[in-house]
């Protein structure tokens, strides 16, 4: 797709840059939507799938997602993994962390991203305050994501001391994915994010932790920002998937915030280097639109009245035009 398009941008050479990156963006997405028809009939990526790539030594990918419209982008890309983050606060909201990050708003978030992308196994973040209070209420929330929220898994970030909520959770049949290492809403705890598993003893620590979300029931692992001898340790130990965000490549899947990949982000993890350039992109678009506004050619006008309809229109203006004359207060 590329090379053709390189192409094509050598025989528009004498067409202006605006118009050139029209031309591109209007063959993309027709090259996409085609892609992207493809992918609404693909088949479901399940829990099951996911686990069967494990087996056969083949890596998942995933991102994560907050909206529809991309969900549809992404599982026409073939992504196996959305992970509908707490982040959604920093990235969508803009808040300075994820502790801010509402309940209701992500599930409604959630629920979006699983219509966007049905085929696509859909992973649900629970907040600050939504399953560290109580057990009973951590429960029922994680409910609301799995019924009004569409999710095929909840994620939780934690220590082995949240061994007896996981359990209880997979008891009532919700699917748990435990974020261990890294744990950003433990921000305030550490004035600032942290790595974990650095010293020998933490590096204990996590695997112990690892070792105790698997035998509460967590269905996978997620690990952040943790060296990666340690993170390579826990798949060597462990029964089920694990992910990695900034845990070395040895994990079973990868994931990353989505606009650090599209060169949407003010800053870059090292791990998640940018694909492409979206940020910039977004700026060439948004100038694009303003010549237009300015200009006034804004395309062709879909909305037209028929001749009959504007002999109409413009005899009932000449009448109104004679009685707003007719009334108008002398000085
Ligand atoms: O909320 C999130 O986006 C995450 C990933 C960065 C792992 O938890």
């Amino acid at each position: 797709m590329t090379s053709e398009l390189n192409e094509k941008r050598k025989t528009l050479g004498t067409q202006t840059s605006a118009q050139v990156a029209g031309e591109v963006a209007r063959e993309v997405a027709g090259e996409m939507s085609s892609e992207g028809d493809a992918a609404t009939t693909r088949v479901p990526f399940t829990l099951r799938s996911l686990l069967k790539m494990v087996r056969s030594g083949e890596k998942f990918a995933c991102l994560t997602c907050y909206d529809a419209t991309t969900a549809r982008w992404l599982q026409a890309a073939g992504l196996h993994v959305l992970l509908v983050g707490d982040t959604a606060g920093e990235v969508i909201l803009g808040f300075p962390n994820t502790m801010h990050t509402p309940l209701d708003f992500l599930i409604a978030l959630t629920a979006g991203v699983k219509r966007g992308a049905p085929a696509t196994l859909v992973m649900a973040d629970m907040p600050f305050m939504s399953y560290q209070a109580d057990d009973a209420e951590a429960i029922r929330n994680a409910g609301r994501f799995m019924t009004e929220g569409l999710a095929d898994l909840v994620k939780i970030e934690v220590d082995r001391s949240f061994a007896g909520l996981v359990a209880k959770m997979s008891r009532a049949g919700i699917p748990v994915v435990a974020h261990i290492g890294s744990r950003p809403q433990h921000v305030k705890m550490h004035g600032g994010y942290y790595a974990a598993g650095k010293s020998a003893e933490s590096a204990i620590a996590l695997l112990d932790d690892a070792r105790a979300m698997v035998d509460a029931g967590a269905m996978m692992l997620l690990i952040e920002a943790a060296p990666s001898e340690v993170a390579e340790q826990i798949v060597r130990e462990t029964t089920v998937p694990v992910i990695g965000c900034g845990a070395g490549s040895s994990c079973h899947g990868q994931v990353v915030v989505l606009q650090d990949l599209l060169g949407m982000s003010t800053w870059q993890p090292t791990f998640a280097l940018p694909t492409a350039q979206i940020g910039g992109q977004i700026i060439a678009a948004a100038k694009v639109w303003m010549d237009r506004v300015k200009s006034g050619q804004l395309g062709e006008h879909p909305y037209v009245m028929n001749d009959a309809q504007r002999a109409s229109f413009c005899e009932t203006l000449k009448h109104r035009s004679a009685a707003i004359s007719r009334v108008e207060p002398t000085q």
